[in-house]
């Protein structure tokens, strides 16, 4: 195949992954086999169906198993529990499957989950980094790859994608999800739900999906996490649900909800998203699991009074499971007696927990999923490897490359300096599922092996177990000096210096905001003080989420964002530092200038204040800083340049029936082979509610060979210029809108058209 028709070939694959399929239709044959099954099942039976339990060492939730063994031990045995979460391996899973079989009365099968976020034992890009690749088939191949080293292990569900917008960066999780922005996070989403589930759940080669935290987990204030969300209806319908909805009609199979309230109300307990949203307006089948122990914590936002009014606010909400509050099996028996739950609730949640072990195919065998030989030969086996480094290699984003410092010419003397340039355990990031501690190839690793004719290494900083957490994680250095001198000597006596600084692996993800989003400990001075004797700096960045690199981008030469990119991720950085691979990744979360600053994603709306009028200070800004983004959404550069030229709109009027088309040319204008996304936003100039100054509306990857040009196209249509209005009506509203295509999200030239009013839509 050529490179022009791979790239044909991606577009419309592209195209086919984002069109949705409108949910997974009911099997009648399934659910005549659910119904048969609840005729006969106790209450009890029932309500264990929809009970969840953490098994084994592992918690991903606060609190402990003690004391609690002997009563979890006995519900297992009778059929009280439905699933279970922590509990992984082929004959681990096997063993308590055989367990259920041969104790409890109907021989329910379990269901096993996991948080397989970003990889299995074969860690992948975090999600945060791998969204960097805009390359949705990549996306939905690491999905697939990691479903299939989980299911081999017994695994028949995980609890990802998140696909929480997340506007702040100091939100550890920012990690977990796709960035900043509904379209992306809804096309990413799609893509890996897609490789999660496969073409089909009865394969056990795949597992099942949740869309999680729904909803508006990624709005916590002040970054912190589990905080309280204080977001508007009309925020929350059109920059939060987006990438849910978008869930919900690909089919996937389940949700979880979330720890925060939304209008006040828990999200577990909100009948508003759970019912009205979810199962009435966009008609979703499957399964709501709660987040870990979010009935049990209605109580402490001080909406329930004890753990059976949760329970009761939780059920009538529509969260199915409940995970490790023991709510349900509590409680739920006593609400159905004495008649404040009634029956119909409880068999509703039942049928979609027992359909979905049907649709995994557990009745017919329940034990397919947990297999010790394919657990041998496709755990860490060479094509994950080789999967694990070509997702990396798409990941990095270049953000700053002046005088063509990078990529780096090895005959030069070289020092790599920095606490993480050893270390092999923050590359495999936060939630890295049974990933080995320490198991990545380190960046000094990859890059001792290459041929640099003197290469030489100084830790500068170290790391050092953190002394603010309640936990001990491995964090940076933020008082012993010592290794400062050497590290300076080192940069003195090199041409050239790689400093490998950022945060280790649990510096983000859950559990783990930051109040300050600068370069943490001892980094900054460092990367001055050998600054101060070299400034021939290549500084590779290893972090989970953005940094406010205001200082680092005035006087750093290049920049380059590796995030944390699981195994391969440092031979992937080598290659891009010696110039083997040419980086095009795009950021999908806008980096800030100052902490202070967040948040400052691109798509913010215009106030109405936008501008100064006559240099005086009242308009929306900060006075010490300027407003725009230090790196914009979007924005990436390559060791290719891009030329953007001959921008056209077809038609400067459209009906809704009809479509506009959008084209530019690009040229790769530089010696090198490149990729380049080209990014489409549209701006809805004026609205019955407040619109963002831009929105994306498309994209696509495109390959050009050195001194290449290509046209580059986009139909817009109706569907793309619909929003929830002022009435909470979906629909779009007539008017002027704004078209930009460009290679980021800070771009000014737009073209417009007209939205007529012929025949106005719901
Ligand atoms: C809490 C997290 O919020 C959720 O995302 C995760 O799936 C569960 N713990 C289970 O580990």
């Amino acid at each position: 195949m050529t490179s022009l028709s791979i790239c044909k070939f991606s577009t419309l694959f592209t195209l086919l992954l984002i069109t949705p399929f409108l949910g997974r239709t009911q099997d009648r044959n399934i659910t005549s086999k659910v119904d048969s099954l609840l005729s006969i099942m106790t209450l009890d039976e029932k309500i264990g169906q929809l009970n969840q339990y953490s098994v084994g060492a592992e918690l991903t939730g606060p609190g402990s198993k003690e004391g609690q063994d002997s009563i979890r031990y006995e519900h297992l045995k009778n059929g009280q529990v439905g699933s279970v979460l922590n509990l992984v391996g082929a004959k681990e899973t096997a063993d308590l499957q055989r367990f259920v079989m041969e104790n409890s009365r109907l021989k329910i099968p379990m269901l096993f989950a996991y948080d397989v976020i970003h990889g299995y034992k074969t860690m992948f890009p975090i999600p945060l980094g791998e969204s960097a690749s805009w390359n949705l088939e990549l996306m939905q191949e690491t999905a697939a790859a990691a479903a299939k080293e989980a299911a081999a292990a017994g695994i028949h569900w995980t609890f990802a994608p998140m696909i929480d917008v997340s506007v702040d960066p100091r939100w550890g999780r920012v990690m977990e999800g796709g960035g900043e922005d509904p379209y992306l996070n809804s096309v990413i989403g799609v893509a890996r739900i897609k490789g999660f589930q496969g073409e089909s759940l009865s394969d056990p080669f795949t597992i099942a999906a949740c869309a999680k935290h729904f909803a508006g987990y990624g709005y916590g204030e002040a970054g912190m996490d589990y905080n309280n969300v204080i977001v508007n209806r009309e925020t929350l319908l059109n920059q939060i649900i987006p990438p849910f909805k978008a869930a919900a009609d690909a089919g996937v199979a389940t949700f979880m909800n979330a720890f925060n309230d939304i209008d006040g109300i828990p999200s577990t307990a909100n009948q508003y998203l759970q019912r009205k949203l979810l199962r009435g307006d966009w008609g979703f089948e499957g399964v709501m699991v709660s987040d870990w122990n979010s009935i049990g914590e209605i109580m402490s936002h001080g909406v329930a009074k004890d753990l059976k009014d949760a329970a009761r606010q939780a059920i009538l909400a529509g969260s199915d499971i409940d995970m490790e509050a023991s709510a349900y099996v509590n409680h739920l028996k006593e609400l159905v007696e004495e008649g404040t739950v009634s029956i119909d609730l409880i068999d509703e949640a039942v049928r979609r927990v027992l359909y979905l072990k049907y649709e995994l195919g557990l009745f017919d065998n329940p034990y397919a999923y947990s297999d010790e030989a394919r657990e041998k030969e496709v755990i860490l086996s060479e094509e994950m490897m080789a999967l694990s480094k070509r997702a990396a290699l798409e990941s990095m984003v270049l953000l700053k490359n002046e005088n063509q410092l990078l990529p780096l010419d090895p005959s030069k003397k070289t020092a790599v300096i920095g606490p993480l340039a050893k270390d092999k355990d923050s590359p495999l990031g936060n939630w890295r599922a049974k990933a080995e501690s320490n198991s990545a190839v380190s960046l000094w690793e990859a890059l001792e092996k290459r041929n640099f004719k003197a290469l030489t290494h100084e830790e500068g900083c170290k790391l050092s177990v953190g002394k603010n957490n309640f936990f001990e994680v491995l964090t940076i250095e933020e008082e012993d000096r010592s290794s400062f001198a050497s590290a300076i000597e080192a940069a003195k006596s090199s041409e050239q210096v790689i400093m490998v600084l950022g945060e280790t692996a649990f510096m983000s993800g859950e559990g783990r905001s930051r109040s300050s989003i600068e370069l943490a400990g001892l980094q900054k001075e460092l990367l001055k003080a050998v600054y101060e004797v070299n400034q021939n700096i290549v500084l590779v960045l290893m972090n989970g989420r953005p940094l406010a690199l205001s200082w680092e981008d005035e006087h750093i030469p290049a920049i380059l964002e590796t995030w944390h990119l699981g195994h391969m991720g440092a031979e992937a950085i080598a290659d891009v530092l010696l110039g083997e691979y040419n980086p095009h990744g795009k950021l999908p979360i806008s980096f800030p200038r100052a902490t202070g600053q967040i948040p400052v994603q691109y798509n913010h709306k215009t106030t109405g204040r936008p501008n100064t009028q006559g240099g005086q200070v009242f308009f929306t800004h900060h006075n010490d800083i300027e407003r725009t983004a230090l790196y914009p959404f979007g924005f990436g550069l390559s060791y290719s340049t891009f030329e953007y030229s001959d921008f056209k709109i077809n038609a400067t009027e459209m009906t809704a029936s009809g479509s506009i088309k959008a084209s530019i040319v690009v040229k790769n204008s530089s010696d090198i082979d490149g990729y380049e996304v080209v990014q489409l936003y549209l701006q809805d100039v004026v609205g019955s509610v407040t619109r963002p100054v831009k929105e994306l509306k498309g994209f696509e990857r495109v390959k050009l060979k050195a001194g290449e040009s290509k046209t580059i196209s986009f139909e817009i249509t109706e569907d793309q210029l619909k929003f929830y209005r002022a009435n909470e009506t979906f629909g779009s509203e007539p008017g002027e809108f704004r078209v930009f295509i460009g290679p980021h999200s800070a771009i000014d030239e737009y073209l417009s058209f007209e939205l007529i009013d012929d025949r106005l839509k719901n």
